[in-house]
């Protein structure tokens, strides 16, 4: 047997074993409620492009004239020459968005995890982790040379408990919406814990950008002003409907990350067409909430129209939606059905979850159609 295919007998055999599924492209529109696979059209509950900014006029507008300005690709790290005015003008605007002193953009969320923490936790340090952090956040944890410890999920009384038992600099790290939850972490309790420790927060708001606090994500929500003690990451590859991520922070934090950030440093610059669709994204949702409300709209239809079918939807609180179903055999059965039905929402299964679930995620783009469409399925189920 070749090197991995006894691996791979084993993850086919507990169910586990995953298959990309290419998108194709759907002439004419990019409506993202709509996907494409293998020639079937589905109507899709699978994407964070929350707002369905990903296809708008305005971004791929945006990306187009810049490739005509830049061309294709970066070209080379920021520091060497990768870097344009339309980086800088959306490191100023993510600033201002995020009311903080200064921002930095990075080449993907993943990247700004895997780039931020070990820049910022080194070894007088202790990270505290929520248990249910992304996978980026864990490596970017793994990375550090700092003392980790886990926490309860969104559990302060334990957190507090194992701040306690340790001396020196201190990180919370946490995500604002966990992303396969979809519900929202103690923010305001804690900030209120990083004051009382002398502590930073790191808050991943990954799916908060774009959603919570009128777009401009958790903190906002909160009511909380950014200070020297947060320390802000977020993507545009979710709501904001481009690709890439930024840290949003103190001005030394920034200058920090650009001089010891390895993710910003030996890494080729994001093309300068996908940050001017970054830009264009938060111009447009500065401008206009209508997005957002219709957003949270058809959360709250679908939310109600599955509590009235009885699903299991964990602690969701936001556009994400888990459907707990028990097992992986039924995640796998329901996303089945979903898809002989024309639904698109993906079973998901450990090692990304504990608890098998189908992932729900409703979108600004969605229509009162697709969503009843969607419930009328799941009843039959
Ligand atoms: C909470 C969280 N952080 C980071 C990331 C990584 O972001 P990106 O997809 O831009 O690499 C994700 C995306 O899956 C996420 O859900």
């Amino acid at each position: 047997m070749r090197l991995f295919d006894k691996n791979l007998e084993e993850l086919r055999q507990k169910n586990l074993l995953r298959k990309i599924k290419d998108r194709g492209s759907l002439s004419g529109s990019r409506d993202a409620s709509k996907i494409l696979i293998g020639g079937v059209e589905y109507i899709s509950f699978a994407s964070n492009d929350y707002l369905g900014l990903a296809g708008s006029t305005e971004l791929v507008e945006a990306a187009k004239k810049a490739i005509d300005a830049y061309g294709a690709g970066g070209g080379s790290s920021r520091l060497l020459a990768g870097g344009t005015e339309i980086h800088k003008e959306l490191e100023h605007s993510i600033a201002e968005f995020k009311s903080s002193e200064a921002a930095l953009v990075l080449n993907s969320g993943y990247s700004a995890n895997i780039t931020a923490i070990p820049a910022i936790a080194d070894e007088n340090c202790t990270i505290f982790s929520d248990e249910l952090n992304h996978a980026s956040i864990i490596d970017g944890c793994r990375l550090s040379s700092a003392k980790k410890v886990i926490y309860r999920h969104a559990d302060i009384e334990h957190l507090n408990e194992l701040m306690d038992q340790h001396e020196g600099k201190k990180i919370i790290v946490t995500e604002s919406v966990f992303s396969m939850d979809g519900d929202i972490a103690p923010v305001a309790a804690l900030h209120r814990i990083c004051k009382n420790h002398d502590a930073l927060l790191y808050l991943d708001d990954a799916h908060g950008t774009g959603v919570l606090g009128e777009g401009c994500g958790a903190l906002k929500h909160f009511g909380i002003e950014p200070d020297s003690s947060i320390i802000q990451m977020g993507t545009f590859s979710k709501a904001l409907g481009s690709f890439g991520a930024f840290i949003a922070g103190e001005k030394a934090v920034i200058d920090w990350l650009i001089n010891s950030g390895r993710g910003f440093i030996f890494s080729t610059a994001l093309p300068a067409s996908v940050a001017a669709a970054s830009l264009a994204a938060i111009k447009l949702i500065r401008m206009d909430k209508r997005l957002i409300e219709k957003l949270w709209t058809n959360r709250a239809r679908l939310f109600d129209g599955l509590q009235k079918l009885g699903f299991d939807t964990m602690k969701s609180e936001t556009p994400i939606i888990p459907l707990n179903t028990g097992s992986i055999e039924n995640s796998l059965s329901l996303a089945q059905h979903l898809s002989d039905k024309g639904i698109y929402a993906p079973a998901i299964r450990p090692p990304t979850v504990h608890t098998p679930r189908i992932r729900l995620s409703v979108s600004a783009s969605h229509n009162d159609e697709d969503i009843e469409r969607l419930l009328s399925i799941l009843k039959e189920w």
